[in-house]
């Protein structure tokens, strides 16, 4: 980390009041056992137009066995000033938990954004995309004002011991993709990656790009360079991803929560396998104008593994998304959750931008889902103008139902006509598994990005 970010972190660590001292141990705040902690990612270079899309392994995260509480971020500058969307679009960022192998740390895979065979074994999310979408954590442009707390008693377990396979420790992977769009000609077009607007026409490997395919991740990779006005003078900046980190120690009263991940573009209804493809295209409506409706909605079902209470959702959209909800098999709504558009120039409200996506927290046992039951996530965008590598994601924290709980849960349901007996059953069956959150992934770019950090 340079000598400026480190000042960057002192800085803040200060303005939390935390304990002011460059160790990173040092800088932990601590709230009620609630721990937190700020970092930086590694400087991201960028330039008007210029595209970053980097992996950064074994970055900074809080150590040993802990229940995560939250994670936020967002994009600052060296001063530490947050920067507007309209400056750096942030497409997406997401955290992928890994397990290195002891003692290869001397050859680290730079500038390869893929793991190392067995040497790095991806430790993602609990489903449900066979490939892909193995983070943790993961948002874009709504990660300023979309929240990502894990209620009590619940915690996102990680750092177990017993987890880790032997001779191996537990890492994380940051991948950050951000867009210059200062001095471009079409800022939106940008942010959607828009072919044209990059003169690409083979992808970053050099392989020809389908002619139909007008724009996605395929044609804003790393080092791209979107289409800047004429007689710009190039002027280069550093950035970063502030991220901030909250939990508490592990412990006996923590009920642990596992993280799935929907994709509206999973192919599992038509084909029996859970290919996402993470990206897909809103049609400009040509009977909207008739009719007055200009939603374009896009469902899919899955059959979901476990059963469990649901104790947070939200949804990621791009700009033009409307909603999108996760529903049951009977058409109950689990979760809606919808965008915030900003509406200003300031940091956090950009007109045009989303800013932040509504979220759920049932009351604790209040929705529940049951193992094999076949849910339908759907996924709404405005189809008054077209839209192109647009996404349609969901997550939702579980606690799970043990078989004990499971036990439990048929006891208290003879035990209804008995209050105060079901009422402490009902505590007690919540007591079980795991949890959440948000962002991102790729359809099949064999070696590049997304896909190859899921296999
Ligand atoms: C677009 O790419 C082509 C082929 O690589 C190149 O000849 C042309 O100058 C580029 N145009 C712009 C505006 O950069
Ligand atoms: C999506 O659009 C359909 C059709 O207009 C509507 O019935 C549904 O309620 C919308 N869903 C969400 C989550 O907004």
């Amino acid at each position: 980390m340079s000598v400026g970010s480190q000042g960057v972190v002192f800085l803040l660590a200060i303005a939390m009041l935390a304990t002011c001292a460059l160790n990173s141990e040092a800088r932990v705040t601590i709230e009620n056992g609630l721990k937190t902690m700020v970092y930086l990612s590694p400087k991201i270079t960028q330039h008007q137009g210029s595209v970053s899309n980097k992996y950064y392994y074994d970055i900074e995260f809080p150590k040993g066995h802990i229940a995560i509480k939250s994670f936020n971020a967002e994009v600052v500058d060296e001063a530490g000033n947050p920067v507007a969307l309209h400056e750096t679009y942030l497409h997406h960022w997401v955290v992928v938990r890994y397990y290195e192998r002891i003692g290869i740390e001397d050859r680290k895979y730079k500038g390869n954004p893929g793991f190392l065979g067995s040497d790095q074994i991806i430790a993602g999310n609990a489903g449900i995309c066979k490939h892909g979408l193995s983070q943790f954590f993961g948002l874009g442009s709504e990660t300023r004002k979309t929240s990502t707390r894990v209620p009590d008693p619940y915690g996102i377990e990680v750092g177990n011991p017993l987890e880790v396979p032997s001779g191996y420790e537990e890492k994380w992977m940051l991948n950050i993709h951000a867009i210059d769009t200062r001095g471009t000609v079409d800022p939106m077009g940008c942010t959607e990656c828009r072919c044209n607007l990059y003169n690409v026409t083979n992808d970053k490997y050099g392989r020809p790009i389908d002619p139909n395919y007008v724009g996605g991740l395929y044609c804003c990779y790393d080092e791209a360079q979107c289409q800047v006005k004429n007689g710009l003078e190039s002027v280069k900046r550093n950035l970063y991803l502030k991220y901030t980190v909250k939990w508490v120690d592990w412990s006996d009263s923590i009920v642990p929560v596992k993280i799935f991940i929907f994709d509206v573009t999973d192919t599992w209804e038509k084909t029996g396998i859970h290919d996402c493809l993470i990206e897909y295209d809103v049609e400009q409506s040509t009977t909207g104008i008739a009719t007055n409706d200009y939603t374009s909605s896009r469902r899919t079902s899955v059959r979901f593994p476990i059963s469990g209470d649901v104790i947070y959702g939200v949804a990621h959209q791009h700009s033009g998304g409307i909603g999108s909800a996760l529903y049951r098999k009977d058409g109950g709504v689990i979760c809606s959750s919808k965008p915030i558009y900003g509406k200003g120039n300031d940091v956090g409200d950009e007109a045009g931008y989303i800013v932040g996506m509504s979220t759920c927290y049932p009351e604790p046992g209040s929705v529940k889902i049951a193992k094999g039951e076949t849910l339908t996530l759907e996924s709404n965008y405005s189809s008054e103008d077209s839209h192109i590598g647009v996404m349609g994601l969901f997550y939702i924290l579980v606690a799970e139902s043990t078989s004990e709980s499971n036990y439990l849960v048929q006891v208290y349901e003879e035990e209804l006509k008995v209050p105060i007996f079901s009422w402490g059953l009902a505590v007690f069956g919540l007591a079980i598994c795991a949890a959440v959150l948000v962002a991102y992934h790729r359809r099949k770019q064999s070696e590049d990005g997304y896909q190859s950090i899921a296999t």
